[in-house]
């Protein structure tokens, strides 16, 4: 329980240090514009870090207020909850409303989606577990290389020096003098027997694919099915020959493995997940949509009615166990182009009480998403070019002109916001792209007239435009 606790106040001291403003100040490395939204998810990532705080039972009345971002496509959205995702260190999923459908029928029923944050919880607990018993598992790993490597198991080496104990059976392994253990153990820790072929034996994982099918509905069932089988096939034991390099790190795994106990793993998944995890449900307008309509209305408000407990807070079992979703924190998000978030069943619009308005993006924003982001477009294809020795350098009147096209795009066809630069940048580029690996040395000045000449006549072709940008 000791390492739990260590993990556990590790993370405590990383959200702690992430407040409102630092969260703000990270997303707008990547995301530009839409304060809004920035701060109504900082905010809410503060809460369940001060109700983590509170004396026990209070904790439990405080509820996390789930937030709905509502913007057009392409405003950022999805981006800001990536972006966010990558920071919080907690678990994380981003699921389509519409993947899901209404208990009953063929499809992934919405239970899947704590599932899934449990997983992912798992992983996360897993991999930091693992961390910590890393300098172990490895030291037992290099002891059983050294056996390997004085022939224990049948194995052996062929060593590119006369050893004199090399491809011994095991029987005879016990009359290795110490010191020859310790001479080879220095030898490999020195990194000198890396590229060394050996053979050693690997566990190979039981697989129980083929053997479970998929009874509709039924997904929790198989999951703990596949669970109890691989448990029950115990994986064949497999010989393989690797470098010794190669052999060290399959080998720490395997002992990483034997020293962190899954029941443990999967409590403090649990943990996490109800207390940290976050669930990202992009596209919730496209369920929304009023019953009265045409076709398939009426399983979406299925989909809405089942989602309800779960935002409500309810128990959903998984294969590691219950999961309370009463503090998990919700984040939907739609363009409401069509239906409007009054159009969502009032049950599920009280549930998501922080509304919040990403703002249309114009051309000003589309000069700074072309330069400013860490991942900026212009960056990405400059660095891309480069690998050919091929050099763009854009002038501000290019970007300014790129700008203004997509803004023009935009207004002419169809407004797709941010993704529209995707379109135009690669029009703008496509024949340098095409002809980098021609062009070594050569340095390409993107400006106004470089983009004018390029795409004019595209933009002024509305009907054309539909189709190509
Ligand atoms: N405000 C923004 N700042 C920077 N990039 C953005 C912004 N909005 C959208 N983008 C870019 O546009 C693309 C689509 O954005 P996304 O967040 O997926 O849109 P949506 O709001 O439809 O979810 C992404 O590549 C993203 O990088
Ligand atoms: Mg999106």
């Amino acid at each position: 329980m000791e390492g739990r606790e260590k993990r556990l106040s590790q993370l405590e001291e990383y959200l702690a240090n992430l407040t409102p403003k630092r969260v703000v100040e990270e997303l707008d490395k990547y995301v530009i514009g839409q304060e809004e939204a920035k701060r109504a998810v900082a905010i809410a990532l503060r809460n369940r870090w001060r109700r983590q705080r509170l004396p026990e039972d209070l904790r439990n009345e405080v509820v996390p207020k789930n937030i709905m971002m509502i913007g057009p496509t392409g405003s950022g959205k999805t981006e800001i909850a990536r972006r966010l995702a990558q920071l919080i260190r907690a678990p994380f999923v981003k699921v389509e409303a519409t993947k899901y459908t209404e208990v009953g029928y063929v499809g992934r029923d919405v239970e899947s989606m704590v599932r899934d944050l449990v997983e992912e919880a798992y992983r996360m607990v897993k991999e930091e577990m693992t961390q910590q018993v890393r300098e172990r598992a490895r030291r037992f790993a290099e002891e059983r290389l050294v056996d390997y490597l004085l022939g224990g198991g049948e194995g052996g080496i062929n060593l590119p020096f006369p050893f004199p104990f090399g491809g011994q059976p095991k029987a005879e392994r016990r009359e290795i003098p110490a010191y020859k253990r310790e001479e080879l153990l220095a030898k490999l820790r020195r990194g000198e027997l890396d590229n060394e072929i050996v053979e050693i034996e690997i566990t190979a994982k039981g697989s129980p694919a083929g053997i479970v099918m998929t009874p509709p509905g039924m997904e929790e069932l198989q999951n703990q099915l596949g669970e109890i089988l691989k448990n029950l096939i115990p994986g064949p034991k497999r010989r393989r020959k690797v470098k010794v390099r190669e052999a060290l790190e399959i080998l720490t795994q395997e002992e990483a493995e034997k020293l962190i106990d899954p029941e443990e793993i999967a409590s403090e998944a649990i943990y996490r997940a109800e207390n940290f995890g976050i669930i990202f449900i992009d596209e919730i307008d496209k369920i929304a949509i009023k019953h009265q309509g045409v076709g398939g209305g009426v399983s979406r408000e299925g989909v809405q009615r089942d989602l309800l407990p779960l935002v409500e807070g309810t128990t959903v079992s998984t294969k590691y166990g219950p999961v309370k979703t009463d503090h998990i924190l919700f984040i939907a998000a739609g363009a409401f182009h069509l239906a409007k978030p009054s159009d969502l069943i009032p049950e599920l619009q009280g549930r998501f009480p922080i509304r919040v308005e990403l703002k249309p993006l114009t051309k000003r924003e589309f000069v700074r998403i072309l330069t400013e982001p860490k991942n900026a477009l212009t960056r990405q294809y400059k660095e891309l070019l480069k690998t050919e020795g091929v050099y763009l350098e854009f002038t501000e009147d290019g970007i300014e002109k790129i700008a203004e096209y997509a803004e023009i795009l935009n207004e002419k066809t169809e407004n797709i916001g941010a993704r529209r630069l995707h379109t135009v940048m690669e029009k703008l580029l496509e024949d340098i792209l095409f002809e980098a690996p021609e062009m070594k040395g050569q340095t390409i000045i993107i400006d106004g007239k470089f983009v004018e000449a390029k795409l004019s006549d595209l933009v002024e072709d509305t009907e054309a435009a539909k189709y190509i940008l």
